[in-house]
């Protein structure tokens, strides 16, 4: 028997990949990964123009990939944007849930609300994209890959999910909340070939987070923290999903994998 090489175990060939929030920063570095290791990708975002470019970018160097908008919170335009996928492309084989943002309070400089004096008008954005987005996106594509006996879900969630974040108190429980709830669903669809698995970032150069990225205290306080003394780059991020995404992951489901240059090791 031989032994396939480690490149050869990252191809994505032949594999669909859908990603979320995919027309910025992380996701569409995944997007750019995926296609360059042969997947087939449905580039995802609430604004379309974003996941277009992004989608032409692919196409233009070779790749092959379409742009759908929807908003992840919804589960009816999650599911209508599954079946136009499917429609496109066979089935989704892999779907990354990479749609959040650290949203208003981003930036830990500035003073948020404190937690006792907001209510569900300030929770629900949080908990529809880092939550209820990663059911619905879940939800939408599991009937096909239970009917393939094949698949992989793969959820980006923070390390303020793992440790909490004083200023994102409810972003930290929805992240958390995923976590958990991939950890359920790994257990329920092993037995169909699916993994589910999520991947836990600290600070990485986005615009999603500029504002907190371009403030040189904050990020020497930051950088204190990090064993590697740098920010993280969305290629960082992509590498690690491109790893889950393939065979070379075949054997690993249920877990949670920091990337974070070192942050938090003790937890
Ligand atoms: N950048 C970081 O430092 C950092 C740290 C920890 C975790 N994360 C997580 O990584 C993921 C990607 O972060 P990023 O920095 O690349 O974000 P970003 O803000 O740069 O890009 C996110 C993209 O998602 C899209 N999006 C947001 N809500 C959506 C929705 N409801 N439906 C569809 N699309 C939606 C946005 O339009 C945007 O294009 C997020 O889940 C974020 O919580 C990022």
């Amino acid at each position: 028997m031989t032994t396939p090489s480690p490149t050869d175990l990252l191809s994505l060939a032949g594999r669909t990949m859908l990603i979320t929030g995919a027309g910025q920063g992380v996701g569409k570095q995944t997007a750019l990964v995926a296609a360059a290791h042969g997947a087939k990708v449905v580039v995802n975002d609430y604004h379309l123009d974003r996941a277009e470019t992004v989608a032409g970018e692919i196409t233009e160097a070779g790749g092959t990939a379409v742009a759908l908008r929807c908003d992840v919170t919804d589960l009816d335009e999650v599911t209508g944007m599954v079946e136009r996928a499917q429609a496109t492309f066979d089935g989704i084989d892999i779907l990354v849930n990479n749609a959040g943002n650290a949203g208003p309070a981003q930036d830990p400089m500035a003073a948020a609300p404190p937690f006792w004096e907001t209510g569900p008008k300030e929770w629900d954005p949080w908990m529809g994209t880092s939550f209820y987005g990663v059911l619905n996106g879940a939800r939408a594509v599991l009937p096909g890959m239970v009917e393939r006996q094949y698949g992989r879900v793969i959820t980006v969630i923070s390390d303020a999910g793992r440790v909490g974040d004083p200023n994102l108190v409810v972003y930290s429980g929805a992240k958390a909340g995923a976590a958990g709830f991939s950890r359920g669903l790994a257990r329920a669809v092993g037995r169909h070939g699916i993994t589910v698995n999520c991947v836990a970032l600290s600070a990485i150069r986005t615009r999603g987070v500029a504002t907190a990225t371009e403030n040189e205290a904050l990020v020497a306080a930051m950088l204190k923290q990090y064993v590697i003394r740098r920010l993280g780059e969305p290629s960082d991020a992509a590498n690690m999903i491109l790893f889950l995404a393939s065979e070379a992951s075949s054997w690993i489901t249920g877990q949670t994998y920091p990337v974070n240059g070192g942050f938090a090791l003790n937890q």
